[in-house]
C-alpha cells in the first residue's frame, strides 16, 4: 500500500530497499525533541494567526507533550515506512488525538522541519562543547598555576632550543581552546535564525507569523529567504570546522603526553584512570586515551569533508542528499565531547616529573641564547657577532662533553675576550625563563598575569 503520509498518487508501495536507503529514522530520531519544539511553537502560531482553531492546536499541543514524556522514558518505536522523526511524530499524534493531528503540517515542510531541528541540535551541540572547553581549560589552568616556574625544555623542531615554563607549555592550549570556543560561538550566531515557515521552498500564502515562531524557539529572527532557508547546511559545515579546528588542538597535545609519557623522556607520569596496561608486559602503562584522541581527531576532518560533498553542486532548494547530513553532525559532536572529556581527565591527573624536566632544560645547550644576549646587551657586540662567538663556545662544551654553563671562565675568554664572569648569571635555566618577560613571554611572572587574566576570561 501507499504511504499514509504522502502516497495519495501512488499505487503501490516502496520497496524494501527503497525503504532501507529512504528511511532516516535510525539517525535522526536523535533530534526527536527539537523537532516536538518545533512542532509545538509552530502549533502555536497556527492558533494565534487564526489558521487552525484553538480546540485543534490545544489538542495537538497536548499530544505532542503526551509524546515527549512518552520519548523521554522509553525508545522511540521505528517504522522505516514512517521515514524519518518527523513522520514519526505526526503519526504518533494521529494515534492519540486522531484527525487533528493532520491539520499540523499546515503551511510547513518537512524541509522546513529538518532545517529547524538541525539548527536547534547543532546549537545545543554548540553549548555543550562550550562548558566541554571551559572545563578543559580550567583543567590546564589549575596545572600551569602549580607550575608557573617549573622549567622544561622549549623545543623547535623537537631539538631542545630554549628553556620555558611548564605552565606557558599548557597555558598554550589554554589560548587554543579559547579561539575554538570563539569559532564556535560565532557559528553560533549566524545560525541563529529559523527556517520554519519556508513551507518546502517558496513560502505560504497562509497567514503565518515567522517572527512568532522564531522567538518561541530561541531564534535572533528568520531566515529571510525560504529558499535559503531549507537548502543551505553551512551552519553545520561553519560547526564540523570549528570541530576540525579543536580536534587538531587536542591531537597535538595527545602526542605530547605519549611523548613525555615515553620512557626515555620521563616527564610525566600517566594517571592511572587514563591509562591501560599490556596483557603481556607486566610493567606497561600505556597512553590509550591520549593516543585515541589522537587518533580519533581524524574523524572531523572526514566528517567535514563527507558533508561539504554532500552540498557541493546541489541546486537550491532541498534535494535528498542533504538527508546525510547529521551523521557527520552527530558524530563530530559525540566524538569531541568524549575527546575532550578524556583530555580534561588526562591533564588533571597527570604526575609531572619537574626534575626530570629541568635537567632536560639545561640539556642541549639550551642557554646558548642567553649567551649570545648577554654579549649584545653587556659588552655591546652585535647579534650576529653574539651568535657565531657563542656557536664557538658551544662547540667547545662539545667536545670536552659538558655544559655550557661548566665551561671555566677562561675557556670562555679565550673564545672572545669581551665575556666577564658575569656570564654565568645568565647561563642557568631558572635565570633564562626569569630573563624572558615580554608580554606572551616564559617567565613566571608573565604566566601567572596570563592566568590571571584568562580564569576572568573563562
Ligand atoms: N528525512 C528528511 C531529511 O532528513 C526530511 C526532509 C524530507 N523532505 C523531503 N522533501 N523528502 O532530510
Amino acid at each position: 500500500t501507499s504511504n499514509k503520509m504522502w502516497g495519495g498518487r501512488f499505487a503501490a508501495g516502496p520497496s524494501a530497499v527503497m525503504q532501507e536507503i529512504n528511511a532516516s529514522i535510525g539517525v535522526d530520531k536523535r533530534m526527536w525533541q527539537e523537532d516536538i519544539m518545533g512542532s509545538r511553537a509552530h502549533a502555536a502560531m497556527l492558533a494565534a494567526t487564526g489558521i487552525l482553531s484553538a480546540d485543534d492546536v490545544a489538542a495537538i499541543d497536548a499530544g505532542l507533550a503526551e509524546i515527549a514524556g512518552e520519548w523521554s522514558a522509553g525508545p522511540i518505536e521505528e517504522d522505516l515506512a514512517l521515514e524519518d522523526i518527523h513522520m514519526h511524530v505526526e503519526a504518533r499524534l494521529r494515534e492519540k488525538i486522531g484527525e487533528a493531528a493532520g491539520r499540523l503540517h499546515t503551511a510547513r515542510s518537512r524541509n522546513d522541519q529538518v532545517a529547524t531541528d538541525l539548527r536547534l541540535w547543532v546549537r545545543g551541540a554548540i553549548d555543550r562543547l562550550d562548558q566541554g572547553l571551559a572545563a578543559f581549560q580550567r583543567a590546564l589552568l589549575v596545572r600551569a598555576e602549580e607550575h608557573a616556574a617549573s622549567v622544561m625544555p622549549g623545543f623547535t623542531h623537537l631539538q631542545s632550543a630554549q628553556p620555558v615554563t611548564l605552565g606557558h607549555h599548557l597555558m598554550a592550549y589554554v589560548e587554543m581552546a579559547q579561539r575554538d570556543r570563539g569559532r564556535l560561538a560565532d557559528a553560533r550566531k549566524r545560525l541563529n535564525k529559523s527556517p520554519l515557515g519556508a513551507a518546502a521552498l517558496a513560502g505560504t500564502g497562509f497567514p503565518i507569523d515567522r517572527d512568532m515562531t522564531a522567538r518561541a524557539l530561541g531564534f535572533d529572527a528568520p531566515c529571510a529567504n525560504s529558499l535559503d532557508a531549507v537548502s543551505d547546511r553551512d551552519f553545520a559545515l561553519e560547526f564540523l570546522t570549528s570541530c576540525m579546528q579543536a580536534g587538531l588542538h587536542l591531537s597535538r597535545l595527545a602526542e605530547e603526553v605519549v611523548i613525555w609519557a615515553s620512557q626515555p623522556w620521563g616527564f610525566v607520569k600517566l594517571p592511572d584512570a587514563y591509562s591501560t596496561g599490556s596483557s603481556i608486559m607486566p610493567q606497561k602503562r600505556n597512553p590509550d586515551a591520549a593516543e585515541l584522541v589522537r587518533a580519533k581527531s581524524g574523524l572531523f576532518l572526514g566528517a567535514l569533508t563527507r558533508l561539504a560533498t554532500v552540498m557541493k553542486g546541489l541546486p537550491l532548494a532541498y534535494s535528498k542528499d542533504m538527508q546525510e547530513d547529521k551523521t557527520p553532525v552527530f558524530d563530530a559532536y559525540d566524538t569531541l565531547a568524549l575527546s575532550l572529556a578524556a583530555m580534561t581527565g588526562m591533564i588533571e591527573g597527570l604526575g609531572f616529573h619537574t626534575d626530570r624536566m629541568k635537567a632536560a632544560a639545561a640539556g642541549g645547550h639550551s642557554t646558548a641564547t642567553d649567551l649570545a644576549d648577554w654579549l649584545v646587551r653587556e659588552a655591546g657586540v652585535p647579534f650576529r657577532d653574539a651568535h657565531h662567538i657563542t656557536g664557538r663556545a658551544v662547540a667547545l662544551a662539545e667536545t670536552r662533553g659538558c655544559l655550557l654553563a661548566d665551561l671555566a671562565i677562561d675557556d670562555l675568554t679565550a673564545i672572545d675576550a669581551r665575556i666577564g664572569p658575569g656570564v654565568f648569571d645568565v647561563l642557568t635555566v631558572d635565570a633564562s625563563v626569569a630573563s624572558r618577560k615580554s608580554f606572551g613571554g616564559t617567565a613566571p611572572d608573565q604566566v601567572r598575569a596570563r592566568i590571571a587574566a584568562m580564569r576572568a576570561e573563562i
